[in-house]
């Protein structure tokens, strides 16, 4: 049986990437009656510069937000990491499988490790940890966006580094990765750029908890080109065939349909029903955010059931582990 697992930062609100690209596909999954697994990972936060009380409301708002979107506390294992004291615990046993000149060369190292004067060594071990998040769940597949491959392909390089030396006990896990275009979604400020919370420019990304005005506000300002009928060319026209996209994503309709109804249309014209279609959609995920929000105990509850579930599975590898490694006495 396939063994789904994800983990996700507590960056508050998502955006309409993470969401179409990741937490909606997770939820297709638990639908189908995968077994799915999906980890708040507030520790992996912590590896650059972070405001306390921010991060402590930020974990709220993803769990209110991966609530809202359909993660199904009955169907599936929701937890914040920090809860499960394995991962910390794992993450210093797998430190020592691999080298420092591997996790030198991931990208997503080189590039944080360039935002930051002096590089704490949370940010250079940062995907140890995740290799540990995914490993004591025993995870066979893993639902990433493209920029999680080199990470994934690292705790492949550790569960076979493991598995060499002390015995087979860890699956290799596959990343599920949408490989369709219509699973990127793009800056709305440069299109030749992906929709990402690290964008300087807040007219870039569409956020789940944004008002209705402010989604329009935001399509009717995304760049598109000089023409003004819509059609579906990603490669020379980047900017319309991303609203294209959103629109036929929101709407369940496929890319032609939602072409062939937008003929008779412009750009300004075609953009205020791109908005109309992204408002209804994100309407009751809306309204969910903020009914969550305002039970926190009730989300407390749940994600300690959640982190209790979690803690069985993590416990079962880690004691396992420690036996094979020698470490401890208990016979
Ligand atoms: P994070 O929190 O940056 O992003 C969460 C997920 O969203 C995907 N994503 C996108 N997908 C499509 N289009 C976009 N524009 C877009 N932007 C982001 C990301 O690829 C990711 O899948 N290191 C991970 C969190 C993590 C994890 C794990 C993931 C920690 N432990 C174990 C899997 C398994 C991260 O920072 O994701």
């Amino acid at each position: 049986p396939r063994k789904i697992f994800s983990g996700i930062q507590p960056t508050g609100s998502l955006h309409l990437g993470n969401y179409l690209g990741a937490v909606r596909p997770w939820v297709q999954l638990q639908n189908a009656n995968d077994d799915v697994t999906v980890c708040i990972v507030d520790l992996h936060s912590i590896t650059m510069p972070h405001n306390p009380p921010q991060l402590r409301e930020n974990i709220f708002v993803m769990a209110a937000t991966l609530l809202a979107c359909g993660i199904d506390p009955a169907k599936s294992t929701l937890f914040v990491q920090s809860a499960v004291r394995e991962h910390a615990e794992f993450n210093w046993i797998l430190s020592s499988l691999t080298t420092m000149p591997r996790l030198a060369q991931l990208p997503q190292f080189r590039e944080k490790s360039r935002l930051v004067k002096d590089v704490p060594l949370g940010l250079y071990v940062y995907p140890v940890l995740q290799a540990a998040d995914i490993m004591l769940y025993k995870a066979t597949h893993v639902p990433v966006g493209e920029d999680q491959l080199q990470h994934i392909q690292l705790a492949q390089h550790l569960a076979r580094t493991y598995n060499g030396r002390y015995g087979e006990t860890f699956p290799i896990c596959h990343a599920i990765i949408e490989e369709s275009e219509a699973s990127r979604v793009l800056s709305l400020r440069d299109p030749s750029k992906k929709m990402s919370k690290s964008d300087g420019n807040p007219k870039a990304t569409i956020n789940l908890a944004d008002s209705p005005d402010l989604i329009a506000q935001k399509i009717k300002k995304a760049v598109t080109d000089f023409t003004s009928d819509i059609s579906y060319h990603p490669g020379q026209r980047p900017g319309v065939s991303n609203l294209v996209n959103i629109h036929s994503q929101v709407t369940g309709q496929t890319i032609k349909s939602v072409v062939d109804e937008a003929t008779t249309l412009d750009t300004a014209k075609y953009k205020e029903r791109v908005a109309e279609a992204v408002v209804e959609h994100l309407r009751p995920i809306r309204e969910q955010i903020e009914h969550h929000l305002t039970r926190r105990n009730e989300m407390i509850y749940l994600l300690e059931m959640g982190a209790e579930k979690a803690r069985q599975q993590a416990q079962r590898t880690l004691d396992d582990v420690k036996q094979r490694l020698g470490l401890g006495t208990s016979p």
